[in-house]
């Protein structure tokens, strides 16, 4: 430790000289001796769980990261924080992506390090590491487990968990019997590691690359490739440089940046929990990231990355094709190339030898060539969501995409699982469904229900997408004609919640336009009648219910969105 940092980070008992005393006899059982404590010490953020599979695998990972610290003259001494796995959390990890960020950046604030490596991968983790380093702001550097292999059924490759979505659908439908989806269930997740389509998981991946956060070609590693444990020694290496350099988040993370983050999200057609997610990091460090600006970023980059849910092939084809250096040399006249990285090099020098194979051209695309001219994500404005909401255009039906249908209205997921598959549920293919009180406020947590399931009756009729708005998120696996995010959200008092079923829905996505076609007297009206919901009375659920902000300032809690060093 930095002499500096010894005094800061004493436990307080009054008395300074005793405080180093009873430090160094209880670090004795560590087995280092006093004088080792003068080499950077380094927090190795352990987020291994059995309940998270998509951690379940991470020890080895770990012992890498540990070898690649001592190797370079460090002392590593992992700690456990919050792990969040997507499919065994209720009511959704969301709700506690802020508690796991606050777990990161407090003990990283209160341990006597002097560097970290966070190890993520799950959708919420990672977001919620590099909130928490922002905030912490010491040397830090991300890794994840990473992403599982491709499965398989009967020749065909499954993605998780964009084939568990889209399986069920069909199970729903009728079109797969009950032994093939149990076959296909046992193919889905087949290795250790995340999600392998381009989710939320692999998109906050390679948006910390893009960013800056992780060592070069991180991010597309599958987890259980032999490359993913060099890359764990050289991050261990590597977090001791910075530590000598003194390089920490806040030089990093630099709008700028996140712009290049925002570039790579767009060129790759990423999760549209991203955009949560990378304004909640820029708030630690009081940069704001507009909804505009990833509208404006996503007209201007092109679509690169044939990656399902929005393309065809998986993560393990694009480790095959380079990953994300490779996308981002692509990108490089779009890019801020001069931002400082954890490489400790500008992106610039990092990109030098970066070469993309004409071998895999299909899955990552030539610049002058891309798949669509505009990139995955656009966000639409209008008086059903005045401030903003978000769609995947690549994801959903392109007939859909200009429409004026009638609304469906579910008051709330429980309303929503009992009616969807009533046979007198009075729907067609045309109408629009609208989930209200499922944001951050009523969800609570703003689960992913936003691909609301299509009425059982439709499925059977041949119909697999319709248009769907809430104030929810979806899965980054998922598609279809989603609407989400709509902000302010129903439990805010946004206008979502006045939507009534029989009212007109105007969508163009295109013009951008989410219009409720209602006039103002009536909905003024529908104002003066509506009331908010109950909120939590107690526990972190009620202290989320009153601190967080809504979906477009990136779903944070108030009292954590500012610079670092406001204590
Ligand atoms: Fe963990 Fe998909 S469930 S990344």
């Amino acid at each position: 430790m930095t002499e500096d940092n010894k005094t800061k980070k004493l436990t307080s008992y009054g008395d300074k000289g005793f405080s180093q005393f009873i430090r160094q006899a209880f670090n004795r059982h560590l087995g280092y001796a006093p004088e080792d404590f003068t080499k950077p010490v380094i927090g190795i953020c352990n987020t291994k769980s059995e309940i998270n599979r998509c951690h379940s695998h991470i020890e080895p990972l770990i012992t890498a990261i540990k070898n690649g610290v001592l190797m370079a003259g460090g002392i590593p001494l992992e700690f456990p924080t919050i792990s969040l796995g997507e499919i065994n959390t209720s009511p959704t990890t969301m709700l506690y992506r802020n508690l796991a960020a606050m777990d990161t950046e407090e003990m990283i604030r209160a341990q006597p390090i002097d560097g970290v490596v966070l190890i993520g991968g799950c959708d919420k983790v990672t977001p919620s590491q590099l909130m928490g380093a922002a905030s912490a702001n010491i040397p830090s550097i991300l890794i994840t487990g990473g992403p599982m292999n491709n499965g398989e059924y009967e020749g065909r490759t499954l993605g998780a968990c964009s084939d568990c979505r889209f399986f069920w659908q069909e199970y729903r439908g009728e079109k797969v019997n009950d032994q093939e989806i149990n076959e296909i269930n046992k193919a889905l997740a087949p290795t250790a590691g995340h999600c392998m389509v381009m989710g939320s998981a692999s998109t906050m991946a390679v948006c910390a690359e893009a960013m800056g956060m992780m060592l070069p070609g991180g991010a597309a590693i599958p987890a259980t490739h032999n490359r993913r444990l060099e890359h764990a020694v050289q991050t261990g290496k590597q977090i001791v440089e910075l530590v000598e350099k003194n390089i920490t988040p806040s030089q990093i993370i630099t709008r700028k940046s996140l712009e290049n983050a925002i570039r790579m999200l767009m060129a790759v057609g990423g999760s549209t929990n991203a955009v949560i997610h990378l304004t909640a990091i820029a708030g630690r460090l009081n940069i704001e990231l507009p909804l505009d600006l990833f509208d404006e970023l996503s007209r201007t980059t092109p679509f690169i990355a044939n990656l399902r849910p929005a393309g065809k092939f998986q993560m393990e084809d694009f480790f095959k094709a380079g990953g994300a250096p490779v996308v981002l040399k692509e990108l490089e006249s779009l890019l801020y190339t001069e931002e400082l990285t954890v490489t400790g090099k500008s992106l610039r020098e990092n990109l030098k030898d970066v070469r993309c194979s004409d071998t895999y051209r299909e899955i990552i695309t030539r610049f002058e060539k891309p798949l669509h001219q505009e990139g995955g994500i656009a966000v639409l404005k209008g008086n059903l969501a005045p401030n903003g909401a978000v769609i995947k255009p690549k994801a959903a039906s392109k007939e859909l995409l200009k429409h004026k249908g009638r609304a469906v209205v579910f008051t709330s997921l429980k309303d929503l699982e009992e009616r969807i598959d009533d046979p007198e549920l009075d729907i067609s293919p045309d109408d629009i469904m609208v989930l209200q009180n499922a944001g951050p406020i009523g969800g609570p947590g703003m689960p992913e229900a936003g691909m609301l399931p299509i009425p059982q009756k439709l499925l059977k009729q041949g119909v697999r997408d319709m248009i769907r708005i809430s104030d929810a998120r979806m899965s980054g696996t998922a598609f279809g004609t989603v609407i989400l995010h709509a902000a302010p959200e129903a439990a805010a008092g946004g206008p979502i919640g006045l939507v009534k079923t029989g009212d007109i829905i105007e969508l163009n996505v295109e013009e951008r336009v989410l219009q409720l076609h209602v006039t103002d007297k009536e909905l003024k009206k529908r104002r003066m009648e509506w009331k908010p919901p109950s909120y939590f009375e107690r526990g972190y659920t009620s202290l989320y219910q009153k601190h967080v902000l809504q979906a477009d300032k990136g779903c944070d809690f108030d009292f954590l969105v500012s610079n670092p060093d406001k204590r």
